[in-house]
C-alpha cells in the first residue's frame, strides 16, 4: 500500500505550508489578479504560464498541463514518492511524524524487500571500496585506475571499488550477514547458476562503479574489466529498484550543479563523466550504455533548460547524438552538441589535450543545425555537382525545421555564401519545403486528434475549444469540487455517465471523497488521486472553470448535455446509416430509421438555454 502515514498528519502538513511560499522558493512568482504567475519549472518557456492559486492551494501550468498541490509539486520537482514528499514537507513545517507508528504500518513486504536491497547495495559498495584501497587484492585494480588517471579523491567521491577474482566472495559474505541468496539474486547482486539455481558472484576481477538513483541510493554497479576483454563493462541486471531507462549515472551528485546552471552535460560513458568531473565539470551525467530514453530526457528537463551532448566522435557516437537531440528537442529542451576530434571520446580527449582545451570545446558547442551541417558535409563530395545539389537540398530540409526566423536566415546566408548561390532563390526553395513539411504534419495531426481522450492533460493549447459535452462535464466537476451539495445532486442525476473517461474517473473519486465525510477542500481531494494525469486534469479544471455565478438552471442544462450526448451520438450514427440506405434506394428502411431517430430525439430532454 502506498502511504500509511496518518491522515491527520497529512492534513496537518498540508494546512501548515502555503503553496505560494513553497513554490516561491523554486520559482519566482509575481502576483497577477487572483493568482501568482511564473516560469514553469517543468518545461522550458519564455513567457510565464505557470499559475499558483493561493485560495485553492494548487498550481497549474497552462503550457505543459502539469498541476497539483504541494505534495505533487515536490514529487514532480524532486522525483520523490508521495510518502517521501510528506516526510520532507513535514520536516520543513516542523511536524514530527511518530516514526514508531508509521514505520510499523508502512512496511509492506515489498517495502521491506526494497529496504533490504538498498542496504545490501550500500554495504557491498563499501566492501568493494575497502578492498580496492585497503587490501592487497586491490593492487592491480588500483594500478589500472592510476593508469587511467583517476585521482584518489575522485575515486573516493565516486566510491569506486574492486570486486575480487573469486566466484564466492560476495556470495558467502552476504549469506554470513543474513541476506537471503534468493533476494540477492533478484537484486542482481548475485548471479544464479542455470542448472541448480545456486548463487555465485556476478562481478569478478572488475573495477566497480556504483550507480545511484537520483536520491543517491546505490542501486546497481557497472564493473569494468582491467584492460582488454569482453564484456568491457558488466552492468547489474534490472530489478525493482533499478530501471535502466530511468536512471542516469552521477545524477544525484550532479543535480544541484545542474539546477544552478540550468544546464547539463550528457555523456556516453562512466569514464567520461568521471574525467569531466576531475576537470571541474560537475554537471555531467551519462545514460547506462543504451540510447537516451524519453524518461531520462524528462528527468533532465526537470533540472535543466539546456542539454549539451558530448558523445564519442565516431560514427556510432554521432548517430547517438542525433537520436538523443531529437528526443530532447521533442520535449522542449534546448540542445547543443560538442564536436571532439575524430575518433576521440571525452575521456581520451582530456587525457591527450588537457582539461582547459576540453572546457573550451564545451564552451564552443554547436547548435544542432550547425552540427548536422558539419556532419552532412562529410557524407557528400562537394566537388561533384550532383552531390552538391543533394547536400544543399538536405540542408534546406534541415533549415525548414527551425522555428526561429533569425536562425533560418543565418543558415541560409551561410549556404548562400558557401556555394555562391542567390539568397533569394534559396529562401524560396526553403519556403516550398516548409509548406510541404507542414502539410505532411497536418495530415499526421488530424489522424492523431480523433479520439476521445484528453491527451494526458499535457501539451494542451492554452485556450481549448471543448465540444459542448466536454465543457459541460468540466463545469460539473468544478462545481462538485467546491460543494458537496452539488456533488450529491450530480451523483443522483448523472452518476457514472460522464462521457470522457478521465472525467468519469474524477467524478467517481469525488463521490467517494465526500462519502468519506470530507469537506470541500481541493488540495486534499487531489492528494487522494495518486494518478498523475488525473491530478493534472483536476488542477486544470479547478483553475480554468469559474462556477461561482452559475444559476441552477444553467447547471441543469449542463447535466442534460452530459446525458444527451450518447443519445445524440446514436442519432448521428443512425443518420449516417439512413443516408446510406437512401442512396441504395431502400426508402422503407430509411423511413424506419427515421422513426427511430425521432424517438431518440424525443427522449432527449430539451435545454432551457441554448448552449
Ligand atoms: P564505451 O565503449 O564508449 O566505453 O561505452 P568508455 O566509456 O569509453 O569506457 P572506457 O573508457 O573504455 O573504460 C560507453 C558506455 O556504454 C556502456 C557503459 O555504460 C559505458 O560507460 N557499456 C559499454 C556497457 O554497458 N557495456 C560494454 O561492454 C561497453
Ligand atoms: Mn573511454
Amino acid at each position: 500500500m502506498m502511504n500509511r502515514i496518518p491522515e491527520e498528519i497529512i492534513d496537518q502538513v498540508r494546512n501548515s505550508i502555503n503553496i505560494v511560499d513553497l513554490i516561491g522558493q523554486y520559482v519566482s512568482l509575481r502576483k497577477s489578479g487572483r493568482s501568482y504567475m511564473g516560469l514553469c519549472p517543468f518545461h522550458s518557456e519564455k513567457t510565464p504560464s505557470f499559475s499558483v492559486q493561493e485560495d485553492k492551494q494548487i498550481f497549474h501550468c497552462f503550457g505543459c498541463g502539469a498541476g497539483g498541490n504541494i505534495f505533487s509539486f515536490l514529487m514532480k520537482l524532486e522525483g520523490v514518492t508521495f510518502p517521501e514528499a510528506i516526510i520532507a514537507l513535514a520536516q520543513r513545517a516542523g511536524i514530527a511524524i511518530p516514526s514508531s507508528e508509521w514505520t510499523q504500518t508502512v512496511e509492506s513486504p515489498e517495502q521491506l524487500e526494497k529496504q533490504t536491497i538498498l542496504k545490501a547495495y550500500e554495504s557491498v559498495s563499501r566492501i568493494y571500496h575497502h578492498l580496492l584501497f585497503q587490501t592487497d587484492y586491490g593492487k592491480a585494480a588500483k594500478e589500472y585506475m592510476l593508469k587511467r588517471q583517476i585521482r584518489q579523491d575522485t575515486a573516493e567521491e565516486f566510491a569506486i571499488g574492486f570486486a575480487p577474482d573469486n566466484w564466492e566472495f560476495l556470495t558467502s559474505l552476504l549469506t554470513k550477514r543474513g541476506y537471503s541468496a534468493a533476494l540477492m539474486q533478484k537484486a542482481g547482486l548475485l548471479a544464479r547458476r542455470e542448472y541448480d539455481h545456486k548463487p555465485f558472484d556476478l562481478f569478478r576481477n572488475r573495477l566497480m562503479f556504483p550507480i545511484a538513483d537520483s536520491e543517491g541510493r546505490i542501486v546497481a554497479f557497472g564493473g569494468r574489466i582491467l584492460g582488454e576483454g569482453h564484456p568491457k563493462y558488466l552492468n547489474s541486471p534490472e530489478h525493482p529498484q533499478f530501471n535502466k531507462s530511468r536512471i542516469l549515472f552521477n545524477l544525484a551528485k550532479a543535480k544541484s550543479h545542474i539546477r544552478k546552471k540550468r544546464q547539463v552535460i550528457l555523456f556516453e560513458g562512466y569514464m567520461d563523466v568521471i574525467a569531466a568531473w576531475q576537470s571541474g565539470l560537475h554537471n555531467g551525467v551519462a545514460s547506462l550504455g543504451t540510447s537516451l530514453t524519453e524518461a531520462q530526457a524528462q528527468i533532465l528537463k526537470r533540472y535543466a533548460d539546456q542539454v549539451i551532448i558530448c558523445y564519442d566522435a565516431d560514427n556510432a557516437g554521432i548517430e547517438a547524438a542525433m537520436k538523443a537531440s531529437e528526443v530532447l528537442q521533442r520535449i522542449g529542451c534546448q540542445v547543443r552538441i560538442v564536436r571532439l576530434d575524430d575518433g576521440f571520446d571525452p575521456d581520451e580527449f582530456i587525457k591527450k589535450f588537457g582539461s582547459e582545451k576540453f572546457l573550451n570545446r564545451i564552451q564552443d558547442s554547436l547548435s544542432v543545425t550547425s552540427f548536422k551541417m558539419e556532419i552532412l558535409r562529410r557524407n557528400y563530395d562537394l566537388t561533384d555537382e550532383q552531390e552538391r545539389m543533394e547536400y544543399i537540398s538536405a540542408m534546406l530540409d534541415q533549415i525548414s525545421t527551425l522555428a526561429n526566423a533569425v536562425e533560418r536566415d543565418h543558415f541560409l546566408r551561410v549556404l548562400s555564401e558557401q556555394f555562391n548561390l542567390s539568397l533569394e532563390a534559396l529562401k524560396q526553395e526553403q519556403k516550398k519545403i516548409f509548406y510541404q513539411q507542414k502539410k505532411a504534419k497536418n495530415r499526421d495531426n488530424l489522424s492523431r486528434n480523433r479520439n476521445n481522450s484528453i491527451n494526458n492533460g499535457r501539451h494542451v493549447p492554452v485556450k481549448t475549444l471543448w465540444p459542448a459535452y466536454h465543457n459541460a462535464e468540466r463545469k460539473l466537476l468544478a462545481l462538485m469540487m467546491y460543494s458537496p451539495d452539488w456533488a450529491e445532486e450530480i451523483m443522483n442525476k448523472v452518476g457514472g455517465n460522464f462521457n470522457v473517461d478521465e472525467y468519469a474517473a474524477l467524478a467517481a473519486h469525488l463521490y467517494q471523497y465526500y462519502a468519506q465525510g470530507n469537506r470541500a477542500e481541493l488540495s486534499k481531494f487531489i492528494s487522494g488521486l495518486e494518478d498523475e494525469s488525473l491530478i493534472n486534469i483536476a488542477s486544470r479544471i479547478a483553475v480554468e472553470e469559474i462556477t461561482e455565478d452559475l444559476s441552477s438552471r444553467e447547471v441543469s442544462d449542463y447535466i442534460q448535455q452530459v446525458l444527451n450526448y450518447p443519445i445524440w451520438l446514436e442519432m448521428e450514427q443512425l443518420r449516417q446509416e439512413q443516408k446510406k440506405l437512401e442512396k441504395q434506394g431502400n426508402s422503407l428502411g430509411a423511413a424506419q430509421l427515421g422513426i427511430r431517430i425521432l424517438e431518440l430525439k424525443k427522449s432527449m430532454k430539451p435545454l432551457s438555454t441554448k448552449p
